[in-house]
């Protein structure tokens, strides 16, 4: 057995049967297509940011080791860059903000790796990364071919995509391709907090706007080799403009942002507060004390405290708003 705990930002010590790194894209295809791949109980994990261990995993883990990238084309203002799924997210970004590469500089500082990044179509500061996705590349896991997803295949959503739910554990991303831009970038800086970090009249540039995002992400959440976490535990719920109303006119303080797709987006953080979690430890299982959508582990939780504290919290949040919570973070097993 092999512990898991450097292999998970929520530091959860668990064993797993074994731990693998997979070289190459050839490597993965011919342990599928060898039925060597299936028979070891895989599970796939990237930089372990997005996932809680509840228990001992019998089975194999498997990590990407490829980490190269290329570009696959170019034309007026616009590259396509082809990134392999082990290289990690943030080193991606620094890449191309150092290279004048724009489009995901408001994506500055998200753990974890390239190849987990279309499965919950990461977002943060008013940018979601499925704005920047030209194709996903990946293995059938049953037959260890290639299969390519263009965008509109891989039905991104809020938090969600094809890969997150329909495909999870069908097949291994193995790289992906972003769009960005080479001049003429269009800069996000809607998000408040990103303009007000940036100061009035301030040159605003790849690099300013991935330094200010990279500064309020180290004020608001805890870093992981610190406390353990694995960032919001549950989504943002998405209501419809009649629940909203209802709600809104029992509690008029309750912030609120419309997604530009007909629903209202509350903060799951507020709901949470307001049922008094915040800065709750029981053990070493805890709410976070400045940001309530994040669970931590102090040191010594286990994976089963964790998703206990979730599960009351679903409740108590579910008995005092009628909302039922829906958790981001993948729980293994499920
Ligand atoms: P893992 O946790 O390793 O895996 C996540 C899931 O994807 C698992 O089900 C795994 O089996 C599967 N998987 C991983 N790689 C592959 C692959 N190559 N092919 C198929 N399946 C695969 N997320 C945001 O969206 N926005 C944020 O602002 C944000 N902030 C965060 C802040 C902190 C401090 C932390 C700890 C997390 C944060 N997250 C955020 C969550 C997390 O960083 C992202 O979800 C990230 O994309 C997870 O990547 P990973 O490589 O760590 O995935
Ligand atoms: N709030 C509270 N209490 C808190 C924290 C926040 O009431 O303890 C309320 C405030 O009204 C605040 C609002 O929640 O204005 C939004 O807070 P914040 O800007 O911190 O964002 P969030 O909704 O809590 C989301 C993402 C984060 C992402 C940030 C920034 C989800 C589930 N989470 O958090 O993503 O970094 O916005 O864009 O959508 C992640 O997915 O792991 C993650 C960290």
């Amino acid at each position: 057995m092999k512990s898991l705990r450097e292999y998970n930002t929520f530091g959860i010590e668990a064993q797993a049967g074994n731990i693998c790194n997979i070289s190459s894209v050839e490597e993965l295809r011919e342990l599928v297509k060898s039925g060597a791949f299936a028979r070891s109980g895989p599970l796939i994990l990237g930089g372990g940011s997005n996932i809680l261990f509840t228990g001992n995993y019998a089975g194999t883990v498997y990590r990407a080791g490829f980490k190269e990238s290329r570009i696959a084309g170019s034309s007026g203002n616009e590259v396509c860059i082809e990134c392999d799924a082990g290289l990690e997210w943030d080193r991606f970004v620094e890449f191309c903000v150092s290279n004048n590469y724009g489009g995901i500089e408001n994506l500055s500082y998200i753990p974890g790796s390239v190849g987990a990044s279309p499965i919950q179509n990461i977002g943060a500061y008013g940018a979601e990364i499925c704005s920047n996705i030209e194709q996903v590349n990946a293995v059938d896991l049953e037959s260890g071919e290639m299969l390519s997803f263009s965008k509109s295949e891989c039905l991104f959503a809020y938090r969600s995509s094809i890969f997150k739910y329909q495909l999870k554990g069908k097949v291994f991303i193995s790289s992906v391709v972003f769009s960005l831009t080479t001049r003429e970038h269009k800069f996000n800086t809607s998000y408040g907090q990103v303009s007000e970090r940036l100061g009035p009249g301030a040159e605003i540039n790849l690099r300013n706007i991935r330094d200010a995002i990279i500064s309020i992400r180290k004020e608001k959440l805890p870093e992981p080799s610190e406390i353990g976490n694995a960032g919001s535990f549950f989504k943002n719920p998405l209501l419809s403009e009649e629940d909203f109303s209802r709600l809104q006119k029992e509690y008029e303080d309750l912030p609120f942002f419309a997604d530009g797709k007909g629903y209202i987006k509350i903060p799951a953080a507020w709901l949470i507060e307001q049922c008094k979690w915040k800065g709750y430890r029981q053990g070493d299982a805890g709410v976070h004390k400045n940001q309530a959508l994040v669970l931590v582990n102090y040191g010594s939780a286990t994976g089963l405290e964790i998703l206990q504290l979730s599960e009351q919290i679903i409740d108590s949040v579910y008995s005092k708003f009628g909302i039922m919570l829906e958790r981001e973070v993948n729980v293994i097993p499920w």
